[in-house]
């Protein structure tokens, strides 16, 4: 057990979870295929096999284990909302002109945008399948009102995209939309299926919820700090795409006159040259919104800390406690 100490949190949660896990990937195997369509199984295994690190399905499990469930369907649910993360992820990458997902081409530049959209019809379509192999009315409710949630945050970010009037209420907003409420849905389900009581469900609800928020905002972060190795995609993505993301927001509510015809140029009017990233950095430097953005995260994640502790004493309640500290420190 000595080399458990210096596992990351993740990494003691997967290997906690570990045969659960196992049938979770050969479910999600055997639902990804589709006889009829051979572009679905090429396009599925491309972003299957590259791996992901399958936070969302194993709150799942792990919330389920902790509320005392011993089965089966907690399986299924995990799957569902790994299904529904790889359809989101394939309709994100299209609609953010994405070159890279998990260190690999994506879809939509290996094939071509109409079969990411329609594979990742599939992909929402399947996990609706899944989630009824469980029966329970409750489950299915909250698992599709976060579909719905999903697409709202990022039907949101849309319009809010390239938007210099966008606040951190908005960003918050589409965080909670676009992410959070995938992870609330998944550890939410966990307990429902348990049967746990309200209080539980709901301080899971909690938890899933700040860890989501904490999560976006460390993600938005690593597109300007993160290394293109360590996270399998392109550091700069969102200025490219002129998304104002939290760092971006701060530093435009500070900016001189000077500065804001430079967010103006471009993330508004989208003229960018060789060098604005640069400058966009130093911009962020200047009022340390970087930083801010990280005691943001981290307020968030002390959040999801608090929730979790009001569950019984578990060993999985202690490593979704460090997993909160992890997805704001974490590299990838
Ligand atoms: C990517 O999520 C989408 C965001 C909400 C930022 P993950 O970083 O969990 O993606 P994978 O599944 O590990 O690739
Ligand atoms: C991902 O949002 C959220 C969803 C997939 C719904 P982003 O666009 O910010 O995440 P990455 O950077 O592409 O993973
Ligand atoms: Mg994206
Ligand atoms: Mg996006």
């Amino acid at each position: 057990m000595d080399g458990a100490v210096s596992l990351k949190p993740q990494e003691r949660l997967a290997e906690a979870l570990a045969s659960n896990m196992d049938a979770v990937n050969v479910l999600i195997r055997e639902r990804m295929a589709s006889e009829h369509a051979p572009r679905i199984p090429e396009v599925t295994a491309h972003l299957v096999e590259a791996g992901g690190k399958r936070l969302r399905p194993m709150l799942t499990l792990a919330a389920a284990t902790l509320c005392g469930y011993p089965g089966p369907f907690h399986v299924h649910l995990a799957a569902t909302v790994e299904f529904i993360h790889t359809a989101t992820l394939l309709h994100d990458d299209v609609v953010d002109e994405s070159r890279q997902r998990r260190g690999r081409p994506t879809a939509n530049l290996l094939w071509d945008n109409k079969s990411s959209v329609l594979v990742g019809d599939y992909l929402f379509a399947r996990s609706f399948q899944l989630m009824t192999d469980t029966g329970n009315m409750r489950v299915l409710r909250i698992l599709s009102d976060a579909a719905a949630t999903i697409a709202e945050g990022e039907v949101l970010q849309l319009t809010a995209a390239q938007n210099l009037a966008t606040t951190e209420d908005i960003y918050l907003r589409v965080v909670r939309g676009k992410t959070a409420a995938l992870f609330s849905a998944a550890t939410e389900v966990g307990g429902v299926i348990a049967g746990a009581d309200e209080t539980l469900v709901r301080a899971l609800f909690e938890y899933g919820d700040a860890l989501g928020i904490a999560f976006q905002i460390a993600d938005d972060l690593l597109d300007y700090q993160g290394d293109a190795a360590q996270t399998g995609k392109n550091v700069g993505d969102d200025f490219r795409e002129r998304k104002l993301t939290l760092p971006v927001i701060k530093a435009v509510a500070q900016a001189t006159t000077e500065e804001r015809a430079f967010w103006v140029r471009t993330v508004e009017k989208g003229k960018q040259v060789d060098g604005d990233l640069e400058e966009a950095l130093r911009l962020m430097e200047k009022y340390g919104t970087l930083d801010a953005t990280r005691e943001d995260a981290n307020a968030w994640a002390a959040t999801a800390r608090a929730s979790i502790l009001t569950l019984p004493a578990h060993p999985i309640r202690d490593m979704l406690h460090d997993l909160a500290d992890y997805v704001v420190s974490r590299l990838n």
